[in-house]
Formats: C-alpha cells, structure tokens, sequence
C-alpha cells in the first residue's frame, strides 16, 4: 500500500508488531525482493535482495549477524550494507542497496 507521508511517496512493509527484534522478513519492493531485519538492539534496515556480484539471493544470518550470499559466500554487515568480508574470489567493490524506513506513529514500517 502506497501512503504519502511526510510529502513523500512511501510503501507500508509491515506493523512493528509483525517483525521481533531479532528476526527478518522478506518484501517486495518496486518488483524486486527485499528485506527488512529487526536486530537485536531494535535498529530497522532494509536491503534490496540481491548480492551486487551477480545477482544472488542474500539471507541473514543470525548466529553470525551478517548478510550472506551463498552464492559465493560474501558477506555483509547488517548495519550499512557494506562488504564485511569477500569471496576469495574476487573483490567486491559495493555493498547492498540500502532501503530507507521509517516508522509512524501506528508503529508502522513504511519503505521510502
Ligand atoms: S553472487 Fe553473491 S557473492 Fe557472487
């Protein structure tokens, strides 16, 4: 569901309620698969799912608290996005594509 909030055009993803602190979920966003993590210390980010290699899927993974992509096991911190460790393959130059959120006062979580 698309809102105006703020000026801004913004995709309702999911209630507070719907996601633990420490869990994930997946959602689409403008057609691509995303997803939203909810860390232990309650912080929200959101990435489009889509390793910046060649197009694998990531998962979070909790036990370790890095993105993964299995493809070619890279991985990324969950705060930024950012390469946390390379395959030995190659060098990743670029993190995942961060998604804005923001959170309203119905503890709604929207993506910008
Ligand atoms: S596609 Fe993700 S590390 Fe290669």
């Amino acid at each position: 569901m698309k809102v105006g909030l703020g000026g801004q055009n913004m995709e309702k993803i999911a209630n507070i309620k719907d996601i633990g602190k420490g869990e994930s979920l997946t959602f689409n966003y403008k057609g691509e698969r995303a997803i939203l993590i909810r860390t232990k210390e309650d912080k929200l980010v959101a990435y489009i799912s889509i390793c910046p290699h060649e197009g694998g899927g990531i998962e979070w993974d909790k036990g370790i608290n890095k993105i993964l992509c299995e493809c070619h096991l890279s991985l990324f911190n969950v705060s930024d996005g950012s390469v946390y460790r390379h395959s030995s393959l190659f060098e990743l130059k670029k993190g995942l594509t961060r998604i804005e959120t923001k959170v309203d006062k119905n503890q709604d979580i929207y993506a910008l």
